[in-house]
C-alpha cells in the first residue's frame, strides 16, 4: 500500500508559495516516482478530484486529477481518468466562462460558485516525461484550472466572483444548487 501524505491547509505557507519545475534527473529517480504513487494515493484517500503537489508540501510543478464516477463530493460529474501532470503550461483558455461549485482538500468543509473557462488547452509532461498536449471540456476543464492556480499560489476562493455562495458541504447538502 503507497505511502498517504498530510495534506496542507490553507495558512501553511507552502499553499500560497512558488513551486519549481520538474527536471528530467528527477522524473528519472525511483524516489520522485514513489512520491506520485504518495500523491494519487493522498488525492483517492481524501475523496479529491485532483491533488497540486503544494498541498502535500512538496513545492514542484505537478498535479494528479481523476475524477471517478462514485465520487461523493461530485457525484454529478463526468469521469476523468487517472493523469499526472508535471510542469504544465496553458495553450488556450476560452473566453466564455461558466459558474460552478468547487472546493478544495486544502480549503476543508467549504465549497462555494467559481467561474471558470469552459474549455481549455494545456501541454505538459506526464509521469515518465512524455511530451503530452490535449484538449479538456467543462468539469475535466475546471480541476485543471484549479489544479494549475495551486501551482501558482492560488486557490479557489481567490477566483470566486463573491463570497455569497460560500457554504459548509453540509448546508450544501441540504440548501444547495
Ligand atoms: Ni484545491
Amino acid at each position: 500500500m503507497a505511502t498517504l501524505y498530510k495534506v496542507a491547509r490553507l495558512g501553511h505557507p507552502v499553499i500560497r508559495g512558488t513551486n519549481t519545475l520538474v527536471t528530467p534527473e528527477e522524473i528519472a529517480s525511483a524516489e520522485f516516482q514513489k512520491n506520485i504513487d504518495a500523491l494519487i494515493a493522498t488525492m483517492r484517500e481524501y475523496d479529491g478530484v485532483g491533488i497540486a503537489a503544494p498541498q502535500v508540501r512538496w513545492a514542484k510543478q505537478l498535479f494528479a486529477v481523476e475524477v471517478l464516477p462514485s465520487n461523493p463530493r461530485y457525484p454529478q460529474q463526468a469521469g476523468v481518468p487517472l493523469s499526472v501532470y508535471l510542469n504544465p503550461q496553458w495553450v488556450r483558455k476560452d473566453g466564455e466562462t461558466i459558474d460552478d461549485w468547487e472546493g478544495c482538500l486544502s480549503v476543508p468543509d467549504l465549497r462555494g460558485k467559481v467561474p471558470r473557462f469552459l474549455r481549455v488547452e494545456l501541454k505538459a509532461l506526464d509521469r515518465h516525461g512524455k511530451p503530452v498536449k490535449f484538449t479538456a471540456e467543462g468539469f475535466h476543464a475546471r480541476v485543471l484550472q484549479h489544479e494549475m492556480d495551486h501551482l501558482e499560489g492560488k486557490v479557489y476562493l481567490d477566483r470566486m466572483a463573491g463570497m455569497s455562495t460560500l457554504s459548509f458541504n453540509q448546508e450544501f447538502e441540504r440548501y444547495g444548487r
